[in-house]
Protein backbone atom coordinates (compact mmCIF):
# COMPACT_ATOMS: atom_id res chain seq x y z
CA UNK A 1 0.00 0.00 0.00
CA UNK A 2 1.80 3.22 -1.14
CA UNK A 3 1.05 6.85 -0.66
CA UNK A 4 1.25 9.29 -3.19
CA UNK A 5 5.11 10.97 -3.47
CA UNK A 6 5.41 13.79 -1.14
CA UNK A 7 2.69 12.35 1.18
CA UNK A 8 3.80 14.66 4.23
CA UNK A 9 4.60 11.98 6.90
CA UNK A 10 4.73 13.63 10.58
CA UNK A 11 4.62 13.61 14.08
CA UNK A 12 2.64 15.89 16.49
CA UNK A 13 3.38 17.77 19.97
CA UNK A 14 2.01 20.56 21.52
CA UNK A 15 3.88 22.80 23.87
CA UNK A 16 2.43 23.07 27.24
CA UNK A 17 2.75 19.24 27.27
CA UNK A 18 6.69 18.78 26.04
CA UNK A 19 7.84 21.99 27.19
CA UNK A 20 8.67 22.70 30.49
CA UNK A 21 10.24 25.68 31.61
CA UNK A 22 7.74 27.27 32.15
CA UNK A 23 9.01 30.25 34.21
CA UNK A 24 12.22 30.60 31.84
CA UNK A 25 12.96 33.33 29.96
CA UNK A 26 9.99 35.24 30.76
CA UNK A 27 7.63 32.93 29.62
CA UNK A 28 3.88 33.80 31.56
CA UNK A 29 1.46 31.75 33.11
CA UNK A 30 -0.95 30.18 31.27
CA UNK A 31 -4.37 28.35 32.37
CA UNK A 32 -2.52 25.32 32.32
CA UNK A 33 -0.12 25.98 34.82
CA UNK A 34 -3.03 27.46 36.79
CA UNK A 35 -5.06 24.23 36.42
CA UNK A 36 -2.74 22.05 37.04
CA UNK A 37 -1.85 23.13 40.54
CA UNK A 38 -5.06 23.18 41.10
CA UNK A 39 -5.81 20.35 43.78
CA UNK A 40 -7.93 17.57 42.26
CA UNK A 41 -7.60 18.86 38.37
CA UNK A 42 -5.30 16.63 36.97
CA UNK A 43 -4.02 12.56 37.90
CA UNK A 44 -1.65 12.13 40.77
CA UNK A 45 -1.14 16.39 41.12
CA UNK A 46 0.81 16.09 37.86
CA UNK A 47 1.91 19.53 36.42
CA UNK A 48 3.27 20.70 32.83
CA UNK A 49 6.06 22.22 35.10
CA UNK A 50 9.13 19.83 33.55
CA UNK A 51 7.05 17.64 31.32
CA UNK A 52 9.81 16.36 28.68
CA UNK A 53 11.99 19.30 29.13
CA UNK A 54 12.21 19.92 26.00
CA UNK A 55 12.42 23.53 26.06
CA UNK A 56 16.01 22.36 27.20
CA UNK A 57 16.60 19.28 24.95
CA UNK A 58 15.41 20.94 21.89
CA UNK A 59 18.22 19.81 19.68
CA UNK A 60 18.60 16.27 21.02
CA UNK A 61 14.36 16.02 20.44
CA UNK A 62 15.00 17.34 16.85
CA UNK A 63 17.56 14.67 15.81
CA UNK A 64 15.47 12.21 17.08
CA UNK A 65 12.81 13.22 14.63
CA UNK A 66 15.74 13.11 11.79
CA UNK A 67 16.47 10.13 12.92
CA UNK A 68 12.76 8.85 12.55
CA UNK A 69 12.74 10.18 9.14
CA UNK A 70 9.65 12.62 9.27
CA UNK A 71 9.15 14.83 6.34
CA UNK A 72 7.35 17.28 8.89
CA UNK A 73 6.83 17.99 12.30
CA UNK A 74 3.46 19.80 13.92
CA UNK A 75 4.67 22.03 17.10
CA UNK A 76 2.73 24.65 18.96
CA UNK A 77 3.79 28.32 19.70
CA UNK A 78 2.89 28.86 23.62
CA UNK A 79 1.70 32.39 22.94
CA UNK A 80 2.30 33.00 26.99
CA UNK A 81 5.73 32.37 26.22
CA UNK A 82 5.38 35.08 23.37
CA UNK A 83 3.28 37.62 24.90
CA UNK A 84 3.04 36.97 28.57
CA UNK A 85 0.02 38.83 29.69
CA UNK A 86 -1.42 37.53 26.14
CA UNK A 87 -1.52 41.07 25.04
CA UNK A 88 0.69 43.94 25.04
CA UNK A 89 4.63 43.55 25.04
CA UNK A 90 6.01 40.67 22.91
CA UNK A 91 9.11 38.63 24.74
CA UNK A 92 11.59 38.42 21.90
CA UNK A 93 12.50 35.56 24.07
CA UNK A 94 10.09 33.98 23.38
CA UNK A 95 9.94 33.83 19.74
CA UNK A 96 13.97 33.35 19.43
CA UNK A 97 12.74 29.64 21.16
CA UNK A 98 10.47 28.92 18.60
CA UNK A 99 12.73 30.52 15.67
CA UNK A 100 15.78 28.12 17.11
CA UNK A 101 12.93 25.54 16.68
CA UNK A 102 12.12 26.46 13.24
CA UNK A 103 15.30 26.64 11.61
CA UNK A 104 16.76 23.46 13.65
CA UNK A 105 13.83 21.84 12.08
CA UNK A 106 14.81 23.04 8.63
CA UNK A 107 18.05 22.31 8.87
CA UNK A 108 17.24 18.88 9.03
CA UNK A 109 15.86 18.63 5.87
CA UNK A 110 11.96 18.45 8.34
CA UNK A 111 8.88 20.86 7.37
CA UNK A 112 7.34 23.06 10.20
CA UNK A 113 3.57 23.04 10.64
CA UNK A 114 2.83 25.35 13.62
CA UNK A 115 -0.03 25.64 15.46
CA UNK A 116 -0.61 28.93 17.06
CA UNK A 117 -2.95 28.06 19.85
CA UNK A 118 -2.81 24.59 21.92
CA UNK A 119 -5.29 25.40 24.62
CA UNK A 120 -2.44 27.43 26.90
CA UNK A 121 -4.39 30.78 27.35
CA UNK A 122 -2.46 33.26 29.22
CA UNK A 123 -3.84 33.47 32.32
CA UNK A 124 -3.78 37.10 32.40
CA UNK A 125 -6.62 36.93 29.85
CA UNK A 126 -8.71 34.21 31.74
CA UNK A 127 -7.89 36.53 34.18
CA UNK A 128 -10.48 39.21 32.15
CA UNK A 129 -12.77 36.54 31.11
CA UNK A 130 -10.95 34.20 28.40
CA UNK A 131 -12.80 32.67 25.49
CA UNK A 132 -15.75 34.05 27.58
CA UNK A 133 -14.93 37.67 26.78
CA UNK A 134 -15.26 38.95 22.49
CA UNK A 135 -11.46 40.43 23.07
CA UNK A 136 -9.78 37.27 23.23
CA UNK A 137 -10.15 37.09 19.50
CA UNK A 138 -8.68 40.08 18.85
CA UNK A 139 -5.53 39.45 20.73
CA UNK A 140 -5.16 36.14 19.81
CA UNK A 141 -5.02 37.79 15.89
CA UNK A 142 -2.80 40.20 17.37
CA UNK A 143 0.02 37.65 18.46
CA UNK A 144 -0.85 35.22 15.67
CA UNK A 145 0.71 38.59 13.73
CA UNK A 146 3.37 39.09 16.19
CA UNK A 147 4.60 35.12 15.38
CA UNK A 148 4.30 35.57 11.62
CA UNK A 149 6.18 38.45 11.75
CA UNK A 150 8.95 36.26 13.39
CA UNK A 151 8.74 33.13 11.36
CA UNK A 152 6.90 33.89 8.06
CA UNK A 153 9.01 33.40 5.82
CA UNK A 154 10.28 30.45 7.00
CA UNK A 155 7.00 28.65 7.97
CA UNK A 156 5.22 26.44 4.82
CA UNK A 157 1.75 25.42 7.11
CA UNK A 158 0.02 27.62 9.86
CA UNK A 159 -2.47 25.96 12.23
CA UNK A 160 -4.77 28.70 13.83
CA UNK A 161 -6.25 26.65 16.85
CA UNK A 162 -6.46 22.87 18.00
CA UNK A 163 -9.37 21.34 18.60
CA UNK A 164 -11.64 24.44 19.55
CA UNK A 165 -14.27 21.59 20.80
CA UNK A 166 -11.95 20.76 23.27
CA UNK A 167 -10.85 24.50 24.35
CA UNK A 168 -14.43 25.71 24.52
CA UNK A 169 -16.42 22.46 25.72
CA UNK A 170 -13.88 20.05 27.73
CA UNK A 171 -13.17 23.49 29.24
CA UNK A 172 -16.14 25.38 30.00
CA UNK A 173 -18.93 22.46 30.44
CA UNK A 174 -17.71 19.12 30.99
CA UNK A 175 -14.73 21.34 33.24
CA UNK A 176 -12.00 18.36 32.86
CA UNK A 177 -9.66 20.56 31.32
CA UNK A 178 -8.81 24.46 32.09
CA UNK A 179 -10.01 26.71 32.79
CA UNK A 180 -12.22 24.28 34.69
CA UNK A 181 -15.86 26.18 34.03
CA UNK A 182 -18.59 24.06 34.03
CA UNK A 183 -21.63 26.00 32.43
CA UNK A 184 -22.96 25.45 29.03
CA UNK A 185 -23.90 29.05 28.55
CA UNK A 186 -20.31 30.01 28.78
CA UNK A 187 -19.25 27.33 26.67
CA UNK A 188 -21.19 27.72 23.89
CA UNK A 189 -20.16 31.56 23.75
CA UNK A 190 -16.57 29.67 24.32
CA UNK A 191 -17.27 28.10 20.89
CA UNK A 192 -18.07 31.40 18.96
CA UNK A 193 -15.22 33.25 20.43
CA UNK A 194 -12.91 30.74 19.48
CA UNK A 195 -14.06 30.70 16.26
CA UNK A 196 -13.95 34.43 16.01
CA UNK A 197 -10.12 33.68 17.08
CA UNK A 198 -9.44 31.72 14.32
CA UNK A 199 -11.69 34.31 12.04
CA UNK A 200 -9.18 37.01 12.68
CA UNK A 201 -6.06 35.48 12.62
CA UNK A 202 -6.70 34.02 9.54
CA UNK A 203 -7.22 37.55 8.20
CA UNK A 204 -4.27 39.29 10.32
CA UNK A 205 -2.04 36.31 8.67
CA UNK A 206 -3.57 37.44 4.81
CA UNK A 207 -3.22 41.16 5.88
CA UNK A 208 0.45 40.27 6.71
CA UNK A 209 1.00 38.22 3.35
CA UNK A 210 1.73 34.88 4.72
CA UNK A 211 3.09 32.88 2.26
CA UNK A 212 2.54 29.19 3.43
CA UNK A 213 -0.59 27.52 3.82
CA UNK A 214 -3.22 28.84 6.56
CA UNK A 215 -5.97 26.05 8.14
CA UNK A 216 -7.32 25.17 11.82
CA UNK A 217 -7.56 21.89 12.90
CA UNK A 218 -10.48 20.56 14.59
CA UNK A 219 -11.02 17.02 16.19
CA UNK A 220 -14.09 15.11 14.64
CA UNK A 221 -16.44 12.52 15.20
CA UNK A 222 -17.78 9.57 13.72
CA UNK A 223 -21.59 9.55 14.99
CA UNK A 224 -24.17 6.54 14.62
CA UNK A 225 -27.26 6.12 15.78
CA UNK A 226 -27.20 2.85 17.70
CA UNK A 227 -30.65 2.05 16.28
CA UNK A 228 -33.30 3.36 13.78
CA UNK A 229 -35.74 4.60 16.30
CA UNK A 230 -36.13 7.98 16.04
CA UNK A 231 -35.19 8.71 19.51
CA UNK A 232 -31.77 7.37 18.57
CA UNK A 233 -31.62 9.35 15.11
CA UNK A 234 -32.68 12.43 16.87
CA UNK A 235 -29.84 11.97 19.56
CA UNK A 236 -27.31 11.15 16.95
CA UNK A 237 -28.04 14.28 15.47
CA UNK A 238 -27.69 16.30 18.86
CA UNK A 239 -24.46 14.59 19.42
CA UNK A 240 -23.32 15.50 15.45
CA UNK A 241 -24.73 19.09 16.22
CA UNK A 242 -22.66 19.06 19.43
CA UNK A 243 -18.88 17.77 18.48
CA UNK A 244 -18.77 18.31 14.46
CA UNK A 245 -21.72 20.31 12.82
CA UNK A 246 -20.93 23.63 15.42
CA UNK A 247 -17.40 23.92 14.23
CA UNK A 248 -17.96 22.84 10.59
CA UNK A 249 -20.68 24.73 9.30
CA UNK A 250 -19.49 28.12 10.56
CA UNK A 251 -15.99 27.54 9.02
CA UNK A 252 -17.64 26.00 5.42
CA UNK A 253 -21.21 27.40 5.55
CA UNK A 254 -20.76 30.59 7.08
CA UNK A 255 -23.19 29.99 9.32
CA UNK A 256 -24.36 27.75 12.37
CA UNK A 257 -26.34 24.75 11.65
CA UNK A 258 -30.31 24.94 11.81
CA UNK A 259 -31.09 23.28 14.67
CA UNK A 260 -28.15 25.19 16.84
CA UNK A 261 -29.96 28.11 17.97
CA UNK A 262 -33.21 25.88 18.93
CA UNK A 263 -30.67 23.11 20.55
CA UNK A 264 -28.91 25.59 22.57
CA UNK A 265 -31.92 28.02 23.41
CA UNK A 266 -32.26 27.11 26.84
CA UNK A 267 -28.48 28.14 27.72
CA UNK A 268 -28.53 30.84 25.49
CA UNK A 269 -29.05 33.08 22.70
CA UNK A 270 -26.76 33.70 20.00
CA UNK A 271 -26.07 37.31 20.48
CA UNK A 272 -22.81 37.28 20.77
CA UNK A 273 -22.76 36.38 16.68
CA UNK A 274 -22.27 40.08 15.43
CA UNK A 275 -22.49 40.98 12.21
CA UNK A 276 -19.37 40.19 9.88
CA UNK A 277 -18.31 37.40 12.17
CA UNK A 278 -19.41 34.62 10.17
CA UNK A 279 -17.47 35.98 7.21
CA UNK A 280 -14.24 36.45 9.18
CA UNK A 281 -14.77 32.65 10.63
CA UNK A 282 -15.82 31.40 6.92
CA UNK A 283 -13.14 33.22 4.98
CA UNK A 284 -11.23 30.71 3.08
CA UNK A 285 -8.53 28.13 3.71
CA UNK A 286 -5.67 26.52 2.50
CA UNK A 287 -5.88 22.92 3.96
CA UNK A 288 -8.18 21.75 6.61
CA UNK A 289 -6.62 19.30 9.46
CA UNK A 290 -8.39 17.05 11.26
CA UNK A 291 -7.81 15.17 14.45
CA UNK A 292 -9.45 11.55 14.71
CA UNK A 293 -10.15 9.48 17.99
CA UNK A 294 -13.59 9.05 18.39
CA UNK A 295 -16.38 6.96 16.90
CA UNK A 296 -19.70 6.90 18.76
CA UNK A 297 -23.03 4.65 18.55
CA UNK A 298 -25.37 6.95 20.18
CA UNK A 299 -28.83 6.86 22.09
CA UNK A 300 -31.41 8.34 23.24
CA UNK A 301 -30.96 9.55 27.01
CA UNK A 302 -34.30 8.10 28.98
CA UNK A 303 -33.44 11.22 31.69
CA UNK A 304 -33.21 13.63 29.10
CA UNK A 305 -35.12 13.37 26.67
CA UNK A 306 -35.49 16.43 24.89
CA UNK A 307 -31.28 17.42 24.55
CA UNK A 308 -29.64 14.59 26.14
CA UNK A 309 -27.38 11.69 24.16
CA UNK A 310 -26.02 8.35 25.44
CA UNK A 311 -22.52 7.61 23.56
CA UNK A 312 -22.69 3.40 24.09
CA UNK A 313 -20.25 2.05 25.74
CA UNK A 314 -17.41 1.06 23.32
CA UNK A 315 -17.32 -3.52 23.56
CA UNK A 316 -13.62 -3.17 24.02
CA UNK A 317 -12.67 0.03 26.04
CA UNK A 318 -8.29 1.36 25.88
CA UNK A 319 -6.98 3.15 28.76
CA UNK A 320 -9.06 6.23 28.04
CA UNK A 321 -12.14 4.19 27.41
CA UNK A 322 -12.42 4.72 24.37
CA UNK A 323 -12.72 2.19 21.51
CA UNK A 324 -10.25 1.80 18.16
CA UNK A 325 -12.39 2.40 15.18
CA UNK A 326 -9.94 3.24 12.18
CA UNK A 327 -12.97 2.89 9.24
CA UNK A 328 -14.30 6.20 11.46
CA UNK A 329 -11.67 7.83 10.41
CA UNK A 330 -12.03 7.61 6.63
CA UNK A 331 -15.86 7.94 7.07
CA UNK A 332 -15.03 11.54 8.62
CA UNK A 333 -12.42 12.31 5.67
CA UNK A 334 -15.16 11.12 3.61
CA UNK A 335 -18.10 13.27 4.89
CA UNK A 336 -15.63 16.46 5.12
CA UNK A 337 -14.96 16.17 1.48
CA UNK A 338 -18.67 15.36 0.61
CA UNK A 339 -20.60 17.95 2.90
CA UNK A 340 -18.00 20.71 3.51
CA UNK A 341 -15.06 21.63 1.45
CA UNK A 342 -12.67 20.29 -1.50
CA UNK A 343 -9.80 21.75 0.69
CA UNK A 344 -6.67 19.34 0.84
CA UNK A 345 -6.71 17.52 4.48
CA UNK A 346 -4.33 16.69 6.57
CA UNK A 347 -4.86 14.11 9.73
CA UNK A 348 -3.07 16.32 12.08
CA UNK A 349 -3.67 13.96 14.87
CA UNK A 350 -4.41 10.43 15.89
CA UNK A 351 -3.22 7.97 18.17
CA UNK A 352 -3.35 5.53 20.36
CA UNK A 353 -2.80 5.50 24.56
CA UNK A 354 -1.26 2.94 26.34
CA UNK A 355 0.55 1.85 29.60
CA UNK A 356 3.88 1.17 27.84
CA UNK A 357 6.85 0.07 29.76
CA UNK A 358 10.39 -1.41 28.88
CA UNK A 359 10.38 -5.21 29.01
CA UNK A 360 13.90 -6.97 30.74
CA UNK A 361 15.62 -6.60 27.34
CA UNK A 362 14.70 -2.85 27.57
CA UNK A 363 12.39 -3.32 24.42
CA UNK A 364 8.95 -0.83 24.42
CA UNK A 365 6.63 -3.78 22.78
CA UNK A 366 3.73 -1.48 21.63
CA UNK A 367 2.48 -3.85 19.18
CA UNK A 368 -1.47 -2.47 19.82
CA UNK A 369 -0.04 0.61 18.80
CA UNK A 370 2.12 -0.55 15.27
CA UNK A 371 -2.16 -2.48 14.87
CA UNK A 372 -3.46 0.89 15.77
CA UNK A 373 -1.58 3.06 12.97
CA UNK A 374 -1.53 0.62 10.51
CA UNK A 375 -5.39 0.37 10.67
CA UNK A 376 -6.13 4.03 10.63
CA UNK A 377 -3.48 4.38 6.87
CA UNK A 378 -5.65 1.50 5.69
CA UNK A 379 -8.46 3.75 6.23
CA UNK A 380 -7.15 6.96 5.52
CA UNK A 381 -5.83 5.40 1.94
CA UNK A 382 -8.98 3.97 1.52
CA UNK A 383 -11.12 7.64 1.73
CA UNK A 384 -8.13 8.90 -1.10
CA UNK A 385 -8.68 5.97 -3.35
CA UNK A 386 -12.49 6.98 -2.92
CA UNK A 387 -11.41 10.32 -3.83
CA UNK A 388 -9.80 12.65 -0.86
CA UNK A 389 -7.25 14.72 -1.25
CA UNK A 390 -4.59 13.85 1.89
CA UNK A 391 -1.75 15.66 2.17
CA UNK A 392 -0.31 13.72 5.33
CA UNK A 393 -0.73 12.30 8.60
CA UNK A 394 0.73 13.08 11.63
CA UNK A 395 0.61 10.52 14.63
CA UNK A 396 0.00 11.79 18.28
CA UNK A 397 2.80 12.04 19.64
CA UNK A 398 6.28 11.89 18.57
CA UNK A 399 7.17 11.58 22.23
CA UNK A 400 5.29 10.48 25.74
CA UNK A 401 3.97 13.26 27.36
CA UNK A 402 1.90 15.53 29.55
CA UNK A 403 -1.38 14.22 28.75
CA UNK A 404 -3.83 16.96 30.29
CA UNK A 405 -5.91 15.62 32.66
CA UNK A 406 -4.29 12.40 32.97
CA UNK A 407 -0.75 13.74 33.39
CA UNK A 408 2.06 11.43 33.07
CA UNK A 409 -0.68 8.82 33.64
CA UNK A 410 -0.72 7.32 30.18
CA UNK A 411 1.06 7.31 27.20
CA UNK A 412 0.86 8.09 23.38
CA UNK A 413 4.68 9.01 22.17
CA UNK A 414 6.28 6.59 19.56
CA UNK A 415 9.19 7.09 21.64
CA UNK A 416 9.25 6.72 25.57
CA UNK A 417 9.86 9.14 28.01
CA UNK A 418 11.64 8.16 31.58
CA UNK A 419 10.52 11.27 33.34
CA UNK A 420 12.98 10.74 36.15
CA UNK A 421 16.28 10.28 33.47
CA UNK A 422 14.29 12.43 30.63
CA UNK A 423 15.79 9.73 28.88
CA UNK A 424 13.89 9.00 25.32
CA UNK A 425 14.07 5.57 23.99
CA UNK A 426 12.45 4.47 20.73
CA UNK A 427 9.05 2.31 20.92
CA UNK A 428 8.72 -0.87 18.76
CA UNK A 429 6.30 1.46 16.88
CA UNK A 430 9.19 4.37 16.07
CA UNK A 431 10.81 1.75 14.32
CA UNK A 432 7.88 0.65 12.49
CA UNK A 433 7.41 4.27 11.67
CA UNK A 434 10.27 4.76 10.06
CA UNK A 435 9.95 1.93 7.86
CA UNK A 436 6.51 3.55 6.75
CA UNK A 437 8.26 6.53 5.66
CA UNK A 438 11.39 5.16 4.50
CA UNK A 439 8.98 2.77 2.06
CA UNK A 440 6.13 5.76 1.61
CA UNK A 441 3.91 3.22 3.01
CA UNK A 442 2.80 -0.28 4.69
CA UNK A 443 5.45 -2.37 4.66
C1 LIG B 1 -6.02 15.65 21.55
C2 LIG B 1 -5.09 16.81 21.85
C3 LIG B 1 -3.66 16.41 22.07
C4 LIG B 1 -3.53 15.12 22.84
C5 LIG B 1 -4.42 14.06 22.25
C6 LIG B 1 -4.33 12.72 22.94
O1 LIG B 1 -7.32 15.99 21.90
O2 LIG B 1 -5.13 17.73 20.79
O3 LIG B 1 -3.02 17.48 22.70
O4 LIG B 1 -3.79 15.33 24.16
O5 LIG B 1 -5.75 14.48 22.24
Amino acid sequence: MRFPDGFLWGAATAAYQIEGAVAEDGRGPSIWDTFSHTPGAVLRGDTGDVACDHYHRWREDLDLLGELGVGAYRLSVAWPRVVPAGAGPVNPAGLDFYERLVDGLLERGITPMLTLYHWDLPQALQDAGGWANRDTAAHFADYAAVVHRRLGDRVPYWLTLNEPYCSAVVGHLDGRHAPGVRDERVAVTAVHHLLLAHGRAVAALRADGVTGQVGITCNLTSVHPASETPADVAAARRLDLHENRMYLDPLFRGAYPADAEAYYAPVTDFGFVHDGDLDLIAAPLDFFGINYYERHHVRADPADPERGWQRVPPARPTVTGIGVHPEGLAEILERVSREYTGLPLVVTETGLALHDYAGPDGEIADDERIAFFEGHLRAAHGAMTRGVSLLGFFPWSFLDNFEWASGYGVRYGLYYVDYPTQRRTPKRSARWYATVIRVNGLP
